[in-house]
């Protein structure tokens, strides 16, 4: 019987020494199995019961189970502890540094053709006209016959066209929003209508299939050439600086008559000629005219009662003039580097 209480003993301090030893949950739980479990030293002690005199039971089973008992408290406290210094560890591991500065996030930046477009906007609301839109995708009567441009006119041959059908195509100017306002019919109008434009041209430094155009339209009784000069001649100064000059030289659209294109003086050199305006001291702008008293008719006007003035301006063209970018190319790269730069 003593024999017994000496074996509990060292059973008990084995373990508890090997317990104190346990350097993590997997560790504590073999020592678990190799003492109390099915063939652990505890349980063989137990099971050696049936050689103990049946008075001593008693005694010898509450060895036994104080034992367990204390084996198993030991084992409590160690879990808590292994725990903690784990939770511990890793709360050290995984600070985090709430007071450093953070990371910046890179942020995306307006495009140059968006910047140049508000600005525009900007100058045309302020002389009162609206911001109208319409449909990239269009019928060959808006985009050409109602605009003065019949079938076979050498027009429809300059503005190589995407056709989708024989009556619509992608809109190889903004020029046909004039025709769909008109029809309208609310006047007096003054509008401007910026969108993208097609023509099928490869792509280079100057060209890209797909662009920018900024329409205008002011039609009203009374109209005449000098509210064009006098309204393009703010929109030029607005746009380039107080001190440029703009001139119109005599040219030809179908939809305008008469027509003009106009250059503004090199806002660069001043008008004296350099590199930037190839010498010439003018750089030329946009398209114009009064608009044709046989447009306003297709478009259900008496041009005995209204005229009015129309203009289309290449946005690309003045975002690379403003900004001095010498590849049309870079507007289309969606480079961060590029766009950060405006
Ligand atoms: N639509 C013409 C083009 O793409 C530009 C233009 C010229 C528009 C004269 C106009 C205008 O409204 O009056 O070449």
């Amino acid at each position: 019987m003593s024999g017994i209480e000496e074996k509990l003993r060292e059973i008990q301090e084995q373990a508890a020494e090997e317990i104190r030893r346990a350097d993590g949950m997997d560790r504590l739980n073999e020592i678990r199995v190799s003492v109390l479990g099915k063939k652990g030293s505890l349980t063989s002690v137990l099971k050696s019961m049936k050689d103990v005199a049946a008075e001593d039971r008693p005694k010898v089973g509450k060895w036994v189970n104080d034992a367990r008992a204390g084996i198993e408290q030991l084992m409590e406290e160690t879990r808590m502890r292994i725990e903690e210094e784990s939770m511990n560890l890793r709360l050290r591991s995984e600070t985090v540094d709430v007071t450093l500065p953070a990371r910046t996030p890179r942020r995306g930046h307006r495009h140059p053709n968006t910047i140049a477009l508000e600005e525009v906007e900007r100058i045309f609301i302020g002389m009162g006209y609206e911001v109208l839109e319409g449909p990239e995708i269009e019928y060959d009567e808006y985009n050409f016959t109602k605009l003065n441009i019949p079938a076979n006119h050498p027009a429809k041959d300059e503005q190589d066209t995407f056709y989708i059908t024989d009556e619509i195509l992608l809109r190889t100017q903004t020029s046909p929003v004039q025709a769909r306002i008109m029809e309208q019919g609310k006047l007096p109008i003054r509008m401007i209508a910026p969108g993208r434009v097609f023509r099928s041209d490869e792509v280079d430094a100057t060209h890209s299939p797909s662009f920018h155009q900024i329409e205008g339209l002011v039609i009203d009784k009374g109209i005449t050439l000098a509210d064009l000069k006098g309204t393009l001649d703010v929109f030029a100064r607005e746009l380039f600086g107080p001190d440029t000059k703009t001139k119109f030289r005599p040219h030809h659209f179908p939809f305008t008559e008469p027509s003009a294109e106009m250059d503004v003086s090199c806002f660069k050199c001043g008008g004296k000629g350099c590199r930037f305006c190839k010498g010439e001291g003018w750089i030329e702008i946009l398209g114009c005219g009064m608009v044709h008293p046989h447009v306003l008719e297709m478009c259900g006007l008496d041009p005995n009662e209204y005229g009015g003035f129309a203009f289309g301006v290449g946005l690309e063209r003045i975002a690379l003039l403003k900004y001095e970018i010498d590849d049309m190319r870079l507007l289309y790269d969606n480079d961060i580097r590029f766009l950060n730069q405006f």
